[in-house]
């Protein structure tokens, strides 16, 4: 039986996977401040178990479902070794933009990858609320990149902003202001490709229960597509109250590769129904690509 969890070479995939032709669905739990070690451990061996169970996912690779979480880093440690060879990636909720030094308090993307880290969320709205600027945003990246971890990109408009009509707009300006390299060079020739990941998170819809729209989603991802294409194909994630009852309609809409999942990734049984739900996604795919 194949099953997700089977599959030691996964975690080799990493940068190569996603800078190929991606073709799979990235599912993302993004634990925030949450996990003390007992109820983690308990988390992450019944999502291994799930793993290990009748329910499979479709094949890793290209084209199948890679399940990634992101705990609060002081569990990246005993998290890894709770999943032992279990190819879930690993990743980290932010990173510090210097190498090293005297910054009380920060963690290195060096640090991450010594950690196991494979991913790393930038540029959160619950950060950018905090604070954090754009350029900051971009430097991060430059260190992920540097140290080959995979960023993930936050961006998304406010209520105001989207009822002020300003949605794309904002969503273009944040997403060229946090990257360290132009989107397109200039005299319009393409900019190097970047193993970067994009994740469209409507403030408005995190922690609310209040998902964006289908047609909502399908538009910005679209334009997004666009924005990205001279990046290559980048990997474009949802986020914003994902949970297992609509996790397949939205994966199931083109341009979206994947689901950054907060609260709902909290509960092994609801996150695990999320990769199934990915996995049905890319199945009926290909059952109708083959079928045409
Ligand atoms: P949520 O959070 O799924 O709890 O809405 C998503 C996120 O903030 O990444």
């Amino acid at each position: 039986m194949t099953n997700s969890f089977t599959n030691a070479s996964a975690k080799d995939v990493g940068t190569a996977w996603l800078g190929g032709e991606f073709a799979g669905k990235l599912v993302v739990g993004n634990w925030k401040m949450n996990g003390l070690a007992t109820d983690a451990k308990a988390l992450v061996q019944a999502l291994v178990a799930q793993g290990a169970g009748d329910k499979s996912l479709a094949p890793q690779g290209q084209a199948g479902v890679q399940l990634a979480i992101c705990p609060p880093f002081t569990l990246l440690n005993p998290v890894r070794q709770w999943l032992g060879a279990a190819p879930l990636w690993l990743g980290a909720q932010d990173c510090h933009a210097e190498e090293k030094g005297a910054f009380t308090g920060n963690i290195s993307a060096a640090m991450l990858r010594d950690a196991g880290c494979q991913l790393c969320i930038l540029g959160h709205s619950e950060r950018r609320q905090a604070g954090e600027s754009s350029s900051q945003i971009a430097e991060k990246l430059a260190a992920a990149l540097r140290h080959q971890l995979i960023p993930i990109l936050c961006i998304g408009e406010t209520l105001a902003e989207r009822q002020a009509g300003q949605t794309l707009a904002v969503l273009a300006e944040q997403l060229a202001s946090s990257l360290p390299f132009p989107l397109a060079g200039s005299g319009g020739s393409s900019a190097t490709p970047a193993p970067i990941v994009v994740a469209y998170e409507p403030v408005w819809a995190i922690g609310t229960g209040l998902s964006a729209t289908l047609d909502q989603i399908a538009e910005v991802h679209q334009f997004l597509r666009q924005q990205t294409a001279a990046l290559g194909h980048v990997p474009l994630l949802y986020g914003g109250s994902v949970k297992a009852s609509n996790a397949a309609e939205i994966m199931a809409l083109g341009d979206v590769d994947g689901v950054l999942v907060g609260g709902a990734s909290l509960n092994a049984e609801e996150f695990w129904q999320i990769a199934v739900a990915a996995s049905t996604v890319l199945a009926g795919r290909s059952v109708s690509t083959a079928a045409a």
